[in-house]
C-alpha cells in the first residue's frame, strides 16, 4: 500500500473533497493489482466525469463549477457532482462489459501500439492507413485530458507509465499538430498542414502499393487540397458524414469529410 499522495493544485481546484478522496483511494490501490492499465482507464474515465464542471461543458470546461447551475443539457438546475464512487462503479462495470465483448471477437492477430509523434514514428510496412487527425486550432488534447496526467503522475515509478511499448506520461503538448492554443491564423493553418503533411508523408512511405488511406478531415479552409498528389496518392472519393452532438454542447451538427486515397 502506498502512502496517500498529496493532490496537486489542479486536483484541489477541480474536485470536491469527497470525490478527490475516492479517486486518490482508487489510485493508491492500483499497484496491488495485475491489470493496472485497465484500472487506470477506469480511474481516468471516472475522473473525467467527476470534475467540478457543468454537464454541458465536459469537453472544454472553463472554470470549476462549485454552485448549482442551470443545465442546458438536462433543462433544469443541476448541482455539481460531489461523488466519484458512482462513476468508479459505473465505469468498472462498463469496462468489464466491453472487455467481455472484445474477448468474444478478438483474434490472435498481433497488435502493436506505438506512442510516438506520427511525423517520426518508425513503422513496419502495412496495407492501410485509417486516421482521424486533429483539426486546425480546435482542441488542446493534453489540456482536455489534464485530469489523467495529474492523477497518474502521482503514482510512483514504475507504476506511473502505461504498459504499452514506448509510452510514458511526458507532456508532449508542443508537438500537438493543430492545437487550439496555436490558433487558426493563416500562419497557424500553414504550420498545421505542414504538420499533417509530415505525418502522412512519414506513414505513407511504409504503405504498400495499392494500399489505401482513409482520413477523417474537417477541412473548411481547403487545406488538404493537392495534398494527395503531393504525397503520391490518387484521390478515390470523398464521403460526407454528419457529426451529431456528443458529450458537450456544441453550436450544432457539422459535417466532416472522409478522404479516401489510393497509392498507385
Ligand atoms: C481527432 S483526434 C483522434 C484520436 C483517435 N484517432 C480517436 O479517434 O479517438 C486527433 C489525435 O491526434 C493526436 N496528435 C496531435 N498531434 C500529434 C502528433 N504530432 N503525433 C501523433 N498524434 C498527434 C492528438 O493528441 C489526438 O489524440
Amino acid at each position: 500500500m502506498l502512502t496517500t499522495p498529496s493532490a496537486s493544485q489542479y486536483l484541489l481546484d477541480w474536485y470536491h473533497p469527497q470525490a478527490r478522496a475516492a479517486l486518490l483511494a482508487f489510485l493508491q490501490l492500483i499497484p496491488n493489482y495485475h491489470y493496472q492499465d485497465l484500472l487506470k482507464v477506469i480511474l481516468c474515465r471516472a475522473a473525467r466525469s467527476a470534475r467540478l464542471t457543468t454537464h454541458f461543458e465536459l469537453d472544454f470546461p472553463r472554470a470549476p463549477q462549485r454552485e448549482p447551475y442551470y443545465c442546458h443539457k438536462h433543462k433544469r438546475i443541476c448541482p455539481p457532482t460531489t461523488d466519484a464512487m458512482k462513476f468508479l462503479r459505473r465505469y468498472a462495470l462498463d469496462t468489464l462489459r466491453r472487455v467481455g465483448q472484445f474477448a468474444a471477437t478478438r483474434t490472435d492477430a498481433p497488435v502493436t501500439i506505438l506512442c510516438a509523434d506520427s511525423r517520426q514514428a518508425a513503422l513496419p510496412p502495412f496495407d492501410m492507413i485509417l486516421t482521424s487527425p486533429p483539426y486546425v486550432g480546435l482542441i488542446d488534447y493534453h489540456e482536455q485530458h489534464r485530469y489523467a496526467y495529474e492523477l497518474l503522475s502521482l503514482l510512483p515509478e514504475p507504476f506511473a507509465s502505461i504498459g504499452w511499448h514506448d509510452s510514458n506520461l511526458n507532456d508532449n503538448e508542443d508537438r500537438e499538430i493543430g492545437a487550439a492554443c496555436k490558433g487558426k491564423s493563416v500562419a497557424a493553418r500553414r504550420r498545421y498542414i505542414e504538420g499533417i503533411e509530415g505525418a502522412l508523408g512519414n506513414v505513407a512511405r511504409q504503405l504498400r502499393p495499392g494500399g489505401r488511406a482513409c482520413i477523417v478531415a474537417g477541412d473548411k479552409y481547403g487545406l488538404y487540397e493537392g495534398l494527395a498528389e503531393r504525397l503520391g496518392f490518387r484521390e478515390e472519393t470523398v464521403l460526407q458524414r454528419t457529426v451529431n452532438r456528443r458529450t458537450g454542447r456544441r453550436a450544432g451538427d457539422f459535417y466532416e469529410s472522409i478522404l479516401i486515397w489510393r497509392r498507385p
